[in-house]
């Protein structure tokens, strides 16, 4: 089984990069990343900001969301800059480049033009293969600050490009009017890739001390959900661009992994997921995957890469719309406990005697079959009675 790919012109030995963040902040950890099986990492972000380079504690929250008995969480935090100075920081990313076999991409953060051309230069000298800038960080980032957010990263991508010659990454937020325009303007700018996505800005508040929780500011909010609106990206934008692409967002399984490459991602940046589960966990993503390519007899990621993407994604003219289905219960699976009459907005199921039924009015729209909590529905095709 071949995993390996190339991510803006570096050889990978397979598509897990662990993202920028505190698992990365040093040596010891990016150690941990490659020990465990990762193929590269992302260095935290040094930020010019020196205010940011000490996080609060505590700064970790796992806020639970509930919406009626449906369950989902949010990774929340204020974790924010490397801890280092400039000179310390690409110490480290020397020290890394020099004793790891995979690749280490500095990352940097800056408010001034000053700022992006020294740091990327010091990345460039101290051979780092590359440098990710990350214009999106949800906490004192480009789009944190407001203004014309687009125009802002163009920038900092032509500064930045005008003094290195090693590729460039930009980090893109999910902020954006058009991530794949925005992605195709960086690309003729000459940079090498882009990350989609960086994390959301959020709030939460402690309703007791009516005050926001933890530090009492904004943090960095993400989770299992933001999946799906990253992949979404990905499918969209992939087909037109030229330039490598990381995802970057919710990743919880192997099956993930394999999603985002469909989608036609190069390499997948996983974080929550390793901060929440521990490095071993990069280890098991990559056997879901192989598995998962077993079962589809896959020797090679170019096989299903960008497969799910682009025109191979309907529009509205060419969605079925036929209504060919409706729903049944299977009478020995129904405990009568009444939900799919109170969320049917058709009002089709209706209470018989020993079990619920679902009459001619039934829609098929199918939200009843996910919700029975005994599986008693199916749809089937409609007028067929058994
Ligand atoms: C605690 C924490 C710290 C992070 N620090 C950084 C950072 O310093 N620089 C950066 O570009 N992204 C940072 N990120 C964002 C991650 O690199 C990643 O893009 C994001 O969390 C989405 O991936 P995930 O859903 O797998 O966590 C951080 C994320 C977390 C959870």
């Amino acid at each position: 089984m071949n995993l390996s790919c190339e991510y803006v012109g570096l050889k990978l030995k397979n598509p897990i990069v662990v993202a920028s963040s505190g698992l990365t902040e040093n040596l010891k950890n990016m150690k941990k990343a490659e020990e465990h099986g990762a193929a590269c990492v992302v260095v935290k972000s040094l930020f010019e900001e020196e205010v940011c380079r000490v996080s609060p504690t505590p700064r970790f929250e796992i806020i639970e969301r509930r919406m009626g008995k449906l369950r989902s969480h949010t990774f929340y935090s204020f974790e924010q800059a490397s801890n280092f100075d400039e000179h310390r920081y690409f110490e480290e990313v020397r020290r890394a480049i020099n004793t790891l076999s995979i690749p280490v991409i500095p990352s940097i953060n800056c408010i001034s033009d000053e700022g992006w051309k020294k740091y990327a230069k010091m990345a460039e000298e101290v051979g780092a293969p590359a440098v990710e800038l990350n214009v999106s960080c949800p906490h004192g980032s480009i789009s944190f600050r407001g203004g014309d957010v687009e125009e802002k990263i163009l920038n900092v991508a032509r500064i930045v490009r005008d003094v290195v010659k090693i590729p460039i990454i930009v980090k893109l937020p999910m902020q954006l009017s058009s991530p794949i325009s925005m992605a195709s303007m960086l690309e003729r700018i000459g940079v090498n890739g882009v990350v989609m996505f960086n994390r959301l800005t959020g709030l939460d508040i402690d309703v007791e001390n009516e005050r926001p929780i933890m530090h009492g500011g904004y943090a960095g909010h993400g989770g299992p959900w933001s999946f799906n609106c990253v992949l979404r990206w990905i499918a969209a934008s992939s087909p037109y661009l030229n330039i490598s692409i990381a995802a970057s967002g919710g990743v919880g399984s192997g099956i993930d992994v394999a999603k985002f490459i469909y989608a036609g991602a190069d390499v997948v940046e996983v974080c929550s997921l390793v901060y929440i589960s521990g490095y071993e966990v990069i280890g098991t993503l990559l056997e879901e995957l192989k598995k998962f390519m077993e079962k589809k007899s896959y020797t090679s990621l170019d096989e299903f890469r960008g497969k799910v993407s682009g025109s191979k994604i309907l529009n509205n003219e060419q969605v079925d719309r036929r209504h060919i289905y409706v729903a049944k219960i299977e009478p020995k699976l129904c405990t009568m406990c009444d939900l799919c009459r109170r969320v049917c907005i058709y009002d089709a199921p209706y209470r018989a005697e020993k079990t619920y039924v679902i009459s001619d009015l039934c829609d098929g729209c199918g939200l009843c079959v996910k919700l029975c909590p005994t599986k008693a529905i199916s749809l089937i095709p409609r007028g067929k009675t058994e």
